[in-house]
């Protein structure tokens, strides 16, 4: 390995009382790619921002390449080689992919005429094509296109300058096992031509299968960082998370097991992404749902919701009623986790108990005017539960850390004593120890008699937490298979490809 590419030295960051970063240093080596982990709201992101000019620093310095660095803005870090793909949504989805990549760069392209966006659109072709990702269309809006395009359009964006320093944060999650492969051949690419990638995310085997070592950072704190040869996923966990955990944080049992009552029954359902697919859900069954990312799962969640709309067939539930639409499945106590959080599940522009109490309006309210000790009651409950890191109960969702916010819609539903969950990706961005923690409560809730549909792309997930696996391909069922000591990835996958 080479020099030192980037040097921090006790850096500080705090968002009023929250200290998000604390006295942290921390060098990256030329030629290394380096993982970042740490528990939701350890600083991880706000770290990398600040290396990436997004926010500034309250003290400390950095050094790039010996040189001192002190970037005022995200087209000054880019100046000096370093690149951002963001955790959250980073495209503007009104304009075409060509214009988010060469965004503030579009003096490139003037001609006498203003900006040739021939010449632009042909040049996203290109830097498209430099990340494998020939297959979007760099001249559409972008509000066109599904989560992972849109991600391909950010990694061609980063990449389009040949970054000395690529931070990657936590954005795997957006991606199929595609869309991960083009990641990594991307993040090999920087590599071998001697440049730096900072990797975050919270898939530790991913990150074994990455990373050339990894810094752990616990409550803003730079905790130590492990060579290649020590990235045990036992031991990162218990550094990152401060205390020892078990091994198996899945369901102990290995046979199904649920009530004969059918709550929800789909009936030859179909869309333009759903092709006659009928199944039933139990009182107290998990039922998962797997598949490759667009093999029609995602739909299939929104239309159990009554948040797609059907070409034929129906969503009845055990009362005989059918359900048309959200706002009569949220009167029914269905509850229903969008994969897709920032534009979806969430409100960033609201408090965090508001969001949480939304769901549960109708029960809060009387004589037309909201209870607002019930409200406080509802959400600071939840809010612990849940252990959200939060300042203040009153908040906006934008203040919390990617994982933070995934429990804020998880608090809504929970908090709305929903009798059927439909979770989409549940645990996506979520840290080792609330992933525990939720598989904990999915467990409760299913004892209680609640019923879940999880759409999950984590096999491992989908096996060790559902009562059944309803595997899709194709828009259609293509298998269903129960619990057992037995069931392995490799037999899930057969019936996914
Ligand atoms: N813009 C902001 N305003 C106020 N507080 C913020 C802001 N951004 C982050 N924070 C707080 O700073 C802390 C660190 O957040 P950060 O997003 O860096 O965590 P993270 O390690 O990236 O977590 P995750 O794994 O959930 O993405 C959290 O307590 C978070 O709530
Ligand atoms: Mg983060």
């Amino acid at each position: 390995m080479g020099t030192v590419l980037l040097k921090a030295d006790h850096i500080y960051k705090s968002f009023g009382a929250t200290k998000a970063v604390v006295d942290f240093s921390v060098e990256i080596m030329s030629g290394e790619v380096r993982g970042f982990i740490g528990e939701n709201g350890s600083g991880k992101s706000t770290f990398s921002s600040m290396v990436a000019g997004v926010y500034k620093r309250d003290d400390g310095t950095m050094q790039i390449n010996g040189r001192e660095y002190v970037p005022h803005s995200t087209v000054e870090a880019s100046d000096n080689g370093i690149a951002l793909v963001v955790q959250e949504a980073g495209v503007i989805a009104e304009i075409s992919g060509a214009c988010n990549i060469f965004l503030n760069k579009e003096s490139r392209f003037s001609g006498k005429l203003g900006i040739d966006f021939n010449e632009m659109n042909k040049a996203a072709a290109e830097a498209l094509k430099k990340v494998y990702s020939e297959h979007v269309d760099p001249t559409i809006p972008c509000s066109m296109l599904n989560l992972e395009d849109r991600k391909l359009i950010e990694i061609a964006k980063a990449m389009c300058d040949d970054p000395q320093l690529l931070i990657i944060d936590e954005t795997s999650n957006a991606l199929t096992t595609r869309g991960r492969e083009i990641l990594y051949k991307v993040i090999r690419d920087v590599k071998a031509r001697g440049g730096s990638v900072l990797f975050i995310t919270h898939d530790l085997d991913e990150l074994v299968e990455v990373c050339d070592s990894v810094t752990i950072m616990r409550d803003g704190h730079y905790i130590t960082t492990l060579p290649k040869e020590e990235m045990i996923i036992k031991r990162m966990r218990e550094l990152m998370v401060g205390r020892e955990m078990s091994d198996n944080y899945y369901r102990a049992d290995t046979v199904k097991s649920y009530e004969e009552e059918v709550v929800l029954r789909a009936d030859h359902l179909s869309a333009p992404e759903i092709n006659d697919v009928s199944f039933e859900l139990h009182k107290g069954e998990i039922l998962g749902i797997g598949g490759l990312s667009d093999c029609g799962m995602h739909d299939l969640g929104k239309a159990l919701f009554g948040a797609e709309k059907l070409d034929s067939g129906s969503v009845v539930l055990a009362d005989g009623s059918h359900i048309t639409d959200p706002k009569m499945a949220v009167e029914k106590r269905i509850g229903y986790m969008s994969k897709n959080r920032d534009t979806e599940a969430i409100i960033l522009q609201y408090p965090i108990d508001e969001n949480i109490c939304i769901p549960s309006l109708a029960r809060l309210v009387r004589n037309g005017i909201i209870r607002s000790r019930e409200e406080r009651e509802l959400s600071r409950t939840w809010a612990d539960k849940l252990s959200i890191k939060l300042r203040s109960i009153h908040s906006y969702c934008a203040t919390l850390s990617g994982g933070n916010k995934q429990k804020v819609v998880l608090a809504k539903w929970l908090g709305n004593e929903s009798r059927i969950l439909i979770m989409d990706c549940p645990t996506r961005g979520i840290d080792i120890g609330v992933k525990e923690a939720i598989y904990r409560l999915m467990q409760d809730l299913k004892k209680e008699g609640v019923s879940i549909v999880m759409i999950s792309e984590e096999l491992a997930e989908l096996i060790g937490m559902s009562d059944r696996i309803m595997v899709m391909k194709d828009y259609s069922i293509s298998k269903i298979l129960d619990r057992s000591a037995d069931l392995t990835e490799k037999t899930v996958i057969e019936y996914m490809i």
